[in-house]
């Protein structure tokens, strides 16, 4: 948590916030350039929607397929690679040095596609686009902002709501975010997941992401990954990958966990802005709201 008052936190770009901290106006100029290849994966999902989840899902998949074309063990997490994933996070010369890395790179981001390069839909570069229940995504990135120090602090979850309802927190309105997308659904190597099948069923969500990505899996490998994407294992793990704030990642991990923090009033609230602007498009019926 930070107590620095969230307007010295964030700062504008395009009519977003972003904390000053993780990101620049340099960075997000450099990355308008950014080239895109033709086989970058990219995963899209908006903060606490399960990108660490899905991330290591994904280098998982590109480790098998590697260990089985090259013959040798490797993980995009290791040192070879040693570029923060997240595409908007760091400094401006980033993308300089991405230029430098191996086939396939990996990238996450929580920007909406009319802030992405270009060249990421004109390469047809093949994107995963993860969605979770809104009412979820506020709960989890409340905890999230109290436990973590590039992002404001809220006293209270009714302050936190009001600001996430109101466009004020970083990387914008999620409702938005979702509107925004949902322009580029029909576009080519889109696919979308979400959070909610992905905890119904991991190993059917693991097989469909290694489908999409063209990666074949053995049963053998299938499980493997399934079982190490588990919330017990990526919380056990969580002290490597996420040092001290493992437990701030790895939270509950579960569906609905809005019950215990919404009031009425704010879940009226929320129904009735995600029916005025999500629920009757493409991607509004993907949700599972
Ligand atoms: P909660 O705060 O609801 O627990 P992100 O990675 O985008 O920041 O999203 C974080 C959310 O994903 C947190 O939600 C976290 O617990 C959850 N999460 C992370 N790994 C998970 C896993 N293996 N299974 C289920 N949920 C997971």
């Amino acid at each position: 948590a930070n107590s620095m008052h969230r307007d010295e936190l964030l700062f504008s770009y395009k009519g977003i916030r972003y904390p000053i901290t993780i990101c620049s106006p340099e960075t997000f100029k450099a990355l308008e350039s950014f080239e895109a290849r033709s086989d970058d994966i990219v995963l899209a999902g908006y903060l606490k929607s399960g990108t660490n989840w899905l991330s290591q899902i994904i280098n998982d998949l590109i480790a098998v397929s590697k260990k089985k074309t090259q013959g040798r063990e490797s993980n995009v997490n290791d040192e070879e690679l040693g570029e923060f994933p997240y595409l908007e996070v760091g400094d401006a010369e980033k993308y300089e040095r991405m230029t430098k890395l191996p086939c396939p790179r990996f990238m996450v981001t929580h920007l909406r596609p009319e802030n992405l390069p270009k060249s990421i839909f004109k390469n047809k570069v093949k994107i995963l686009l993860l969605l979770r229940n809104p009412k979820d995504v506020a709960t989890s990135f409340y905890h999230f902002s109290n436990g973590i120090a590039t992002l404001p602090s809220y006293e209270t979850w009714d302050d936190f709501f009001t600001d996430f309802m109101t466009k004020k927190l970083a990387w914008g309105c999620y409702l938005e975010y979702l509107s925004e997308w949902n322009k580029y659904i029909d576009e080519e190597n889109i696919m979308t997941i979400t959070y909610e099948e992905l905890k119904e069923n991991r190993a059917l969500g693991v097989k469909n992401i290694a489908a999409f990505l063209g990666i074949p899996l053995t049963e053998e490998e299938l499980q493997f990954v399934a079982e190490r994407s588990s919330f017990q294992s990526m919380k056990k793990n969580s002290e490597n990958t996420h040092g001290a704030f493992g437990d701030v990642f790895f939270r509950k991990g579960v569906v609905s966990d809005w019950k215990n923090i919404f009031s009425e009033d704010q879940n009226e609230k929320m129904d009735k802005a995600f029916e005025e602007h999500v629920a009757g498009t493409k991607l509004g019926k993907k949700l599972k709201y």
